[in-house]
């Protein structure tokens, strides 16, 4: 193995024969990748699900199995974090990985950080191309949802009275980007209800299409509602936009890496996910496809040069930017893999199934979401009758040190909860017995 004392000795040779250590390294080929660092290491889990040939459902009820995930991440068990869905913990070898980037990129970041390291970015641009399902030049490596979202959002040229359409349940911050867009160009945004839950595919549709006029220009629409869990039929509404000439923008910040899918399920032109919720990646850390012949027709967000206007890297140019979280992507898709998004998913599903149908059974519980298969994954909205989501939130926090989040939407009032896969059943026990006694105080007071 090459170590970081071979590198350096190598670089004393160099020193010794009078050349330039830089030069000399680059041109021996020495530093061509990143051979002088440790490997990652995807200690003991991939071993665990290697050769595991059983049904995802199956697998997914094996705690012996999940444990071995769950001793692969460095969470703070004094707290139930159930808000996995904001941003989650990443495991020990994905903080490891992006340690030991950020170390190398500071011995000498001109060199290390832009020369050595950021053209790896390029094998990650591949890596999760697969994953997703397309080609690697309509992949870009972005920091969250959020920037992915607003190249697409902002980077439509679009005529005062031009409409743009969404529904009341997206994402308040892609919403603002839309509204600045009112304020500043005079374009009108358009919002409408979805029924909460929505399980009826063609209806979903519907509810986009009767709102299309001749002004509709654009349309921006989740893979995934933040607040409920839903998963909308994003194929059906592109096919239908597509028979208009509308582009879709697909929101798919909490989706990718949490059920499985790819490209080939939902042939969208443009697809926007954060890979520090459901990949585990590290914060900071987005994607953004973009079908190819769509890509010279979209403005970047911030300016590129002309040559690369058919380029998914003018996505990318965004001045000086770390680059170790980015190369750090790859150790989470290794372990995405390593797990399988099947597996994963029947995982979070049955995590959900077993909070939410023990606490359907209290009187005053209802759910937001809908737990028929297709319709969520591992988020569901739950509400107790006569309660405030804060209150929920707070009582659970301050007396049991349990983390959830409120949702104050009309339509769906009441507090979003987000296990993972490291996410015992004892502590959901924990969940179940405090929302129980929560409801049956309320039922009796
Ligand atoms: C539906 C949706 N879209 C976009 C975002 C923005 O994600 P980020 O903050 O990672 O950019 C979020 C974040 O929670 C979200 O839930």
């Amino acid at each position: 193995m090459t170590t970081r004392r071979r590198f350096l000795a190598s670089m004393a040779g160099a020193a010794a024969l009078g050349s330039s250590p830089l030069g000399s390294l680059a041109t021996s080929g020495a530093l061509s990748g990143t051979g002088f660092l440790e490997p990652t290491r995807i200690d003991g889990v991939l071993e665990a699900f290697r050769g595991d040939a059983r049904p995802p459902r199956e697998a997914a009820l094996d705690e012996e199995l999940w444990r071995q995930v769950q001793q692969a991440f460095t969470v703070d068990r004094g707290m139930v974090n159930l808000n996995n869905g904001g941003v989650s913990p990443a495991p020990a070898v994905v903080q490891e990985a992006m340690q030991r980037y950020l170390t190398f990129s500071n011995e000498a970041p001109v060199y290390t950080m832009w020369r050595v390291l950021e053209p790896q970015k390029e094998g990650i641009r591949q890596q999760l191309a697969r994953d997703f399902g397309c080609h690697p030049e309509e992949m870009a490596i972005t920091r969250n949802a959020s920037e992915s979202l607003q190249i697409c959002q902002l980077g439509f040229d679009l005529e005062p009275g031009d409409e743009v359409l969404t529904t009341d349940q997206d994402y308040p911050r892609m919403l603002t980007t839309f509204e600045q867009r009112v304020r500043r160009e005079g374009i009108v945004l358009k919002q409408f209800p979805l029924p909460v839950p929505a399980e009826d595919p063609a209806e979903v549709v519907r509810r986009f299409e009767e709102q299309i006029t001749d002004r509709t220009r654009l349309i921006l629409m989740c893979h995934m509602i933040n607040i409920t869990g839903q998963i909308l039929p994003v194929r059906e509404v592109v096919e239908m936009a597509r028979g208009y000439g509308i582009p879709v923008i697909v929101d798919g910040a909490h989706a990718y890496a949490h059920f499985a899918f790819t490209h080939a399920d939902l042939e969208c032109d443009y697809y926007a996910s954060s890979l520090h919720k459901w990949l585990f990646a590290p914060f900071g850390t987005g994607m953004l496809y973009v079908r190819r012949e769509r890509i010279p027709e979209l403005w970047p967000l911030m300016a590129s040069p002309e040559s690369l206007d058919d380029d998914i890297r003018k996505f990318e140019e965004i001045g000086t930017h770390p680059c170790a979280n980015y190369l750090a992507i790859g150790a989470a898709l290794a372990f995405h893999q390593g797990i399988g998004a099947e597996r994963k998913e029947a995982r979070l599903v049955h995590l959900r199934d077993y909070w939410a149908r023990a606490l359907l059974e209290e009187d005053g519980v209802h759910l937001n979401t809908s737990l028929a298969p297709g319709f969520a994954a591992g988020i569901a909205n739950v509400a107790i009758e006569g309660m405030e989501p804060s209150e929920i939130v707070d009582g659970l926090w301050r007396n049991h040190r349990i983390i959830v989040t409120p949702i104050g939407h009309p339509d769906c009032r009441g507090v979003r909860v987000s296990p993972s896969v490291y996410t015992t059943l004892e502590e959901l026990d924990r969940f179940i017995d405090a929302m129980r006694t929560m409801a049956r105080d309320r039922t009796a007071g």
